[in-house]
């Protein structure tokens, strides 16, 4: 039996493991104030790589949420508004801060939320919207970011899926007023757990490096609140390399996404992404929907998928305002967002990671047309 093709798999190299010999022989594993030279390295690296003023490296995507949220001075009796089809992360980092989440319907193509779907929830308690990139796939920001703005809000892009992913010529990291990426292990790029806030705002990068450091204005003067969200410099020399690589990386999930796409467009049963005009996704997750199908068929074509060793996986299959959490603690209900519930009955991803070798997509695609019939 073939082995399984994982839906992510972290491509790590001698080039990685070197790094991280030379920082446990050098004996500086972390710095005080989140500030060692190699974190500084990766930060620099990075904001060039996005083409921002600043990034602010911390231990990981959640902590990059929260700490942009309490930059952006959240409180408990803000509304910040979000989607409901994303990781929960983005919607935890608002409980944290005590604020509370608004959930907002997505777009039947993009997965994303958009502008008109916004507008109506906006309310003077509103300090933020969260726009997540979801599957790697940028949002259609601008509307966004003009409507935000008119409104005195703060917008935070959640990119934790779309590193190096482009709108209108514009590199994820370089547009919203912070963007929170994650690098944890199945992501585009890893430290294993990590993650990182850019920004073109100086007040923003000052509040950010504080509250990654316990909200110390200098050392053991603290002024705001904040946490230890810390990279380390293991974590930091791993992320130097894994950035140099990542437009190879890219380039190998564009490939395989787009032979995916060619080999899979012919079934009338299965909708397969689209990149709109303008936009560069990042195919983090290669995603596509089932017409017509309710979420027990869907979930048999997954495990079927299994049988033949494709690890397809189901992002995401119950919404962040289904989850008992949320139920319980905003009182969201079923059928409050029509294309959201939908799309987590109907949408399930195939692997495109690097590792995935061009037989392994004709192999793919072969098994989802045989069992999607
Ligand atoms: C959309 C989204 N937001 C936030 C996160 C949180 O990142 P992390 O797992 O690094 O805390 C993730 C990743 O796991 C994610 O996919």
């Amino acid at each position: 039996m073939k082995d399984m093709i994982r839906i992510n798999d972290p491509c790590i190299g001698k080039e990685e493991i070197e790094a991280v010999e030379e920082v446990l022989k050098s004996g500086i594993l972390t710095d005080k104030s989140g500030m060692g030279p190699r974190v500084l390295e990766l930060e620099r690296n990075y904001s060039k790589y996005v083409g921002v003023k600043h990034s602010v490296a911390v231990s990981n995507g959640t902590a990059a949420l929260h700490a942009a949220l309490l930059a952006a001075d959240v409180q408990p009796d803000d509304e910040v508004v979000l989607p409901s089809f994303t990781f929960v992360a983005t919607a935890n980092a608002v409980l944290l801060t005590g604020a509370k989440p608004i959930f907002a319907d997505i777009d039947k193509d993009t997965y994303c939320i958009k502008a008109e779907n916004i507008e109506g929830l906006l309310s003077r308690k509103t300090k933020a919207i969260i726009a997540v990139d979801i599957y790697g796939l940028p949002t259609d920001l601008d509307p966004i970011l003009e409507m935000a703005h008119e409104h005195d809000s703060v917008v935070i892009e959640d990119a934790a899926q779309s590193h190096g992913a482009m709108y209108k010529g514009r590199t994820t990291g370089s547009m919203a007023d912070m963007t929170c990426f994650s690098f944890y292990g199945a992501k585009n790029m890893t430290t294993g757990e990590g993650g990182m806030v850019t920004t073109n705002d100086d007040d923003y990068i000052s509040a950010l490096r504080m509250i990654r450091t316990h909200g110390e204005e200098r050392p053991y003067w603290v002024t705001r609140l904040g946490c230890n969200y810390r990279m380390t410099e293991i974590q930091a020399a791993i992320g130097k390399v894994q950035l140099e690589k990542l437009p190879s990386f890219l380039e190998k999930r564009r490939r395989n996404a787009e032979m995916m796409t060619q080999q899979l467009s012919t079934s009338g049963r299965l909708v397969v992404p689209r990149e709109p005009e303008g936009v560069k996704h990042s195919w983090y997750l290669y995603t596509v929907r089932l017409r017509g199908a309710n979420a027990g068929k869907r979930n048999k074509i997954v495990e079927r998928l299994e049988s033949k060793g494709i690890a397809a996986a189901v992002y995401y299959e119950t919404p962040v305002h289904m989850q008992p959490l949320y139920r319980d603690s905003i009182g969201s209900k079923k059928k409050a967002l029509p294309e959201t519930e939908k799309a987590a009955r109907q949408v399930f991803s195939l692997p495109i990671h690097p590792k995935v070798s061009p037989e392994d997509v004709t192999y793919i695609a072969e098994n989802v047309r045989k069992v999607t019939g």
